[in-house]
């Protein structure tokens, strides 16, 4: 599947503006403020139905706008289709070929993407909760297993811990902390799972960097083993009930990586923590193209600065080498150097609008 074209209105800074687009390689050139990251937000909004940058859809509508709109035209095969979205102060509405759709969920599989940028090497150096978020949003791209499984433990956790702020009945808690313990097991272990086969394959990939490179992971969780999960769901009630807060379960593991015997977030080098991002992103790529049996799009965000040259020859020579569309933004033209082979079309985005230029 690939996008043949994207029409930006009242979006962020852009005004009115469509654009055609390879389906091989986009190169978005711009100065800072200019409108790069907001056009790959429009992007993943029309597939993935909300921003990664803000949790107020109306924040991407224009300042001087009640409204915003986002459409892409794809095509897969030789059918044409039309994705639209629709944003106002207070809902989003999706048009598919102009009709309404409620489950974008099938949308998800047909069009996957992966969004490669600093802040995800951010958020894995930051502590266990954004890391494991930031990681949950990864497995929950790549299955959709994993992805119900983790919005039914949710649920249930937002529920325990408004009995926690209210009543505190305890009927109820061990009604609640019952379908916790199977949740909260089935979890962790889906989790370490998928993190067992996305680390398996970054492990490779920085391999091929350096081959004396190893890389593991490691869960500290009380929910792997459900006869201690539930033990502590029985030991900190107390706890629980004190501070109204669930304290127990697999929204508390803490997963670290394993670079070469030591945890790459607490001691590695900034290069070292660079690479083991990229490699784990690299591998969300390849893990994607295994399930779904195609490649994602790829959208890469200004990466280009965090890495010494044979890490960003080595990361752009792999991201360009792959048979999907990119769209990649950068504020120079140096990632025209590193594979001068491959079909680059090349935008420049000014002022929130974007044009052509070869
Ligand atoms: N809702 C909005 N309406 C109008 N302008 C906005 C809105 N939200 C953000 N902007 C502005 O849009 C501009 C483009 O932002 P964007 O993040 O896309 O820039 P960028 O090209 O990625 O810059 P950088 O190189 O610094 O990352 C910025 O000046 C930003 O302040
Ligand atoms: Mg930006």
């Amino acid at each position: 599947m690939k996008i043949n074209s994207i029409s930006l209105k009242n979006f962020r800074n852009y005004s009115q503006s469509k654009i055609e687009l390879s389906p091989r390689i986009n190169l978005f050139l711009g100065n800072n403020g200019h409108g790069k990251t907001s056009l790959l937000e429009a992007v993943w909004i029309c597939i993935n139905g909300k921003s990664y940058r803000t949790s107020k859809s109306k924040n991407v509508v224009n300042f001087s706008s009640k409204s915003a709109e986002i459409e892409i035209r794809t095509t897969n095969n030789d059918s044409v289709n039309e994705i639209k979205l629709i944003i106002d102060e207070n809902k989003k509405n999706f048009l598919v070929n102009d009709k309404k759709i409620k489950n974008r969920l099938e949308l998800k599989k047909v069009l996957a993407t992966v969004l490669i940028d600093r802040e995800f090497k951010e958020n894995l150096e930051k502590s266990f909760r954004p890391r494991r978020i930031i990681l949950d949003t990864i497995l929950s791209n790549i299955s959709l297993t994993f992805s119900k499984k983790l919005q039914l433990y949710s649920e249930e956790i937002k529920r325990k811990n408004e009995i926690l702020g209210t009543s505190k009945n305890d009927e109820i808690l061990d009604f609640i902390d019952e379908r916790l313990l199977n949740l909260s097991y089935s979890l962790a272990n889906e989790r370490s799972l998928w993190l067992s086969r996305i680390t398996n394959i970054a492990d490779k990939v920085l391999k091929k960097l350096a081959p004396t490179n190893s890389l593991d992971f490691n869960i500290q969780s009380d929910s792997l083993n459900s006869e201690n999960l539930k033990n502590q769901l029985e030991s900190n009630r107390m706890k629980e009930k004190m501070t109204g807060k669930c304290l127990t379960g697999s929204h508390k593991d803490q997963i670290s990586f394993v670079l070469n015997g030591f945890d790459a977030f607490e001691f590695g080098s900034e290069g070292e923590k660079k690479s083991v991002s990229m490699a784990l992103k690299i591998s969300e790529i390849l893990l994607l193209k295994k399930v779904n049996n195609d490649f994602p799009i790829i959208l890469v965000d200004e990466i280009g600065s965090e890495f010494d040259q044979k890490r960003f020859n080595f990361f752009y020579t792999f991201i360009t080498s792959l048979e999907t569309q990119c769209f990649i933004t950068a504020n120079n033209k140096s990632v025209l150097e590193v594979n001068k082979s491959k079909d680059f079309s090349i935008f420049s985005i000014i002022n929130g609008d974007c044009k052509k230029i070869s």
